[in-house]
């Protein structure tokens, strides 16, 4: 059984996860405004990953017999200057998921709870590839600087984006 403070800090990523999806497919729909199709797709299949970070932590909690509490969410940003402002935005939001999930693997770790501590290192992981998807993005979209046909190309790349299910032992 984890303990009280651990499942109250668990509780917390299960929701900002949701929370997470929530904002992009606010940016899917703001591309999607723009009649940039690919990148409204690409945000809808991050949304997607979001979902299953949110239900990875959701189950964990199941397993481990606790309380799942489930929130309200603020509203999401809705309206962008641009492509790069909604990357840049998701890039700072993704630092802050990180942060988080350190936080739950410092307190995991001073619980010596080693089960949470294992399911953690899958959500390291995981950040790493995350913060590297959105930074990537950003270089891309300044080095193309507006340019209509480079854009155009990048769009049709990301709308090649699907969502497959990570294999976990979870
Ligand atoms: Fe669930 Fe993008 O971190």
């Amino acid at each position: 059984m984890i303990s009280e403070k651990l499942l109250s800090e668990l509780n917390k990523q299960i929701n900002f996860e949701f929370y997470s999806a929530h904002i992009y497919l606010a940016m899917a729909a703001y591309c999607a405004s723009e009649d940039f199709n690919g990148f409204s797709n690409w945000f809808k299949v991050q949304a997607e990953e979001e979902k299953f970070h949110a239900m990875k932590f959701y189950n964990y909690v199941n397993d481990m017999n606790g309380r799942i509490v489930l929130e309200g969410m603020p509203n999401p940003q809705n309206d962008f200057k641009s492509l790069l402002e909604a990357f840049q935005i998701s890039y700072n939001h993704e630092k802050i998921v990180t942060s988080k999930i350190y936080n739950l693997t410092d307190i995991a770790t001073e619980e010596r709870e080693h089960a949470t501590i294992s399911l953690l290192k899958w959500f390291i992981d995981e950040q790493v590839e995350e913060e590297s998807n959105f930074s990537g993005l950003i270089k891309r979209l300044e080095r193309i600087n507006d340019d209509p046909t480079s854009l155009y190309l990048l769009d049709t790349e990301l709308a090649a984006r699907v969502f497959v299910p990570p294999v976990t032992t979870r």
